[in-house]
């Protein structure tokens, strides 16, 4: 995303590539130029560009930091993924997938080819299918709020666990955790995930590419957009 122009004990070096992500109370990303403390960027290593780059932090750190520190993800478990043809659901997919995981994607009907793809062994439409009908999984990793989240604590298995990004959880698996969050950054997770960019293991999905001027029109589609919105601040 951008190159240092200052440091100090920072471990970065001045002219360096890095990508990364604003405090939740900062932001401030769609300009020119950002504040940002060092510890909210990693080293983008010169093969990735920036446009990459661009498209990781949010949906990767959100996918891992979902999977593992609050998920608490084994290896061998299932998930299932709710809208795991977007940003974050598509990460979710590929690293459970990873990890050992049996991945269940879930989404609406357009959304089942992209969905397996990107490694989900099964999809659940949620337009035409019956939620309720999936047995019972490890964690659910909740990208949608509301109707569907409620209904997604019946599908866990007991002691399970549901982990949602789309605010405060509504409901509870039986005798199982509930758990929302907020991503923040973290270089060592973005290292790790820019690592597995570069060897093929994660594919990043963005679904359009728009200048600065255009950012007001991209983040206000007129037509569906599957996948992220990536600004170019410079062109
Ligand atoms: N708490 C956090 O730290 C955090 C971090 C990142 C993101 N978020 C939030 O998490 C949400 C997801 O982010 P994202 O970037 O992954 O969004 P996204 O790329 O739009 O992905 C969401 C996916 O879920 C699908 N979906 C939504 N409602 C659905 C429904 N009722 N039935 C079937 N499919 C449905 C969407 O399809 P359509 O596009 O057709 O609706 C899309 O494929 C957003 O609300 C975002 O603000 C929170």
């Amino acid at each position: 995303m951008v190159t240092v122009l200052g440091y100090g004990t920072t471990g970065l070096s001045v002219g360096q590539r890095v990508f990364g992500l604003t405090d939740s109370y900062r932001g401030g990303g769609l300009a020119e130029y950002v504040a940002i403390e060092a510890r909210n960027l990693a080293p983008l290593p010169g093969d990735v560009d920036f446009t990459v780059g661009a498209s990781l932090p949010m949906p990767g750190l959100t996918a891992w930091q979902g999977l593992f520190d609050h998920g608490r993800l084994q290896a061998g478990q299932s998930v299932l993924v709710h809208g795991a043809a977007g940003s974050v659901g598509s990460m979710v997919t590929q690293l459970a997938r990873e990890f050992g995981a049996y991945v269940i994607g879930t989404g609406r009907a357009v959304d089942r080819q992209k969905t397996l793809d990107f490694g989900a062994m099964e999809f659940v439409d949620l337009e035409n299918d019956a939620l309720e009908d999936v047995g019972g999984v490890d964690l659910v990793f909740d990208v949608i709020g509301g109707d569907i989240q409620k209904r997604s604590a019946g599908v866990i298995r007991a002691g399970g666990t549901l982990v949602t990004i789309a605010g405060p959880p509504e409901a509870r698996p039986v005798d199982g955790l509930a758990i929302d969050f907020v991503v923040m950054s973290d270089r060592a997770q973005l290292g790790e995930i820019v690592r597995r960019v570069r060897d093929g293991r994660l594919r990043t999905n963005i679904g359009n590419i728009a200048t600065l001027d255009d950012a007001v029109a991209a983040f206000n589609p007129t037509e569906r957009i599957s996948g992220q919105t990536i600004i170019r601040v410079r062109p």
